[in-house]
């Protein structure tokens, strides 16, 4: 995978252009439309029915607007969803009517959701994490709008994907996909730690588990 957050400019800075030449084009013809062909006293409605020419350009141009979208978003899309090699850390998420649960398989540690208190994801910042995301219910959606990233989380099927916070930061997660009256409820904490900090609560949560097996 690469920086989630430059391959997502990459593609706002392609699409943002466009809609604002299509939207400027729309409003522009209808804005046209409107002044110099408006009904005026003595003048009758033209009685041309079609365009071949003008229809033409119009269907390539769309088009070729739409292969251009497609093709990169595509491309870009390959260098977010590729998993390989050795993460440093890997979480089980698992998404439920209406928390997240993260759990740490090598510090066996699992920190489930309590409603109205978000549970915190806690990683090390620029080392790269993997995810196996699945859902106990309905579809839910793994969303961190800080680093631009979006998984959907289904039921009976687990999906993996990597992700690197390249710095130390506290972030907010949100579930992304409507999944019943608590959704907009349904928000985790992203705490990225530097490497020795991260260290030091790996180190903490081993002892937890210890003590109390969870
Ligand atoms: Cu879970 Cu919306």
């Amino acid at each position: 995978m690469s920086d989630t957050r430059l391959q997502f400019h990459d593609v706002q800075a392609l699409y943002v252009p466009i809609a604002l030449v299509v939207t400027a084009l729309v409003y522009g013809a209808v804005l046209l439309a409107i002044v110099r062909y408006r009904q005026r006293p003595g003048r009758t409605p033209s009685s041309r029915s079609e365009a071949p020419v003008m229809e033409s350009i119009y269907v390539l141009a769309i088009a070729a607007v739409v292969v251009v979208l497609v093709t990169q978003t595509f491309r870009h899309e390959d260098k977010v969803d590729p998993v390989k090699g050795r993460p440093a850390l890997t979480v089980d998420v698992t998404a439920a009517k209406w928390n997240w649960t993260f759990a740490y398989p090598a510090l066996h540690r699992t920190f489930h959701g309590v409603n109205e208190r978000p549970t915190v994801l806690v990683v090390p910042a620029g080392r790269k994490v993997r995810f196996h995301i699945t859902s106990l219910d309905v579809i839910h959606s793994f969303w961190v709008p800080d680093v631009r990233f979006k998984r959907d989380a289904f039921p009976r099927r687990t999906s993996t994907f990597d992700l690197v916070f390249d710095r130390d930061m506290v972030s907010r997660g949100e579930c992304a996909e409507y999944c019943g009256l608590k959704h907009s409820d349904m928000g985790f904490v992203v705490q990225a730690l530097p490497p020795d900090r991260f260290a030091a609560w790996a180190a903490r949560q081993r002892s937890a588990a210890a003590r109390s097996p969870s």
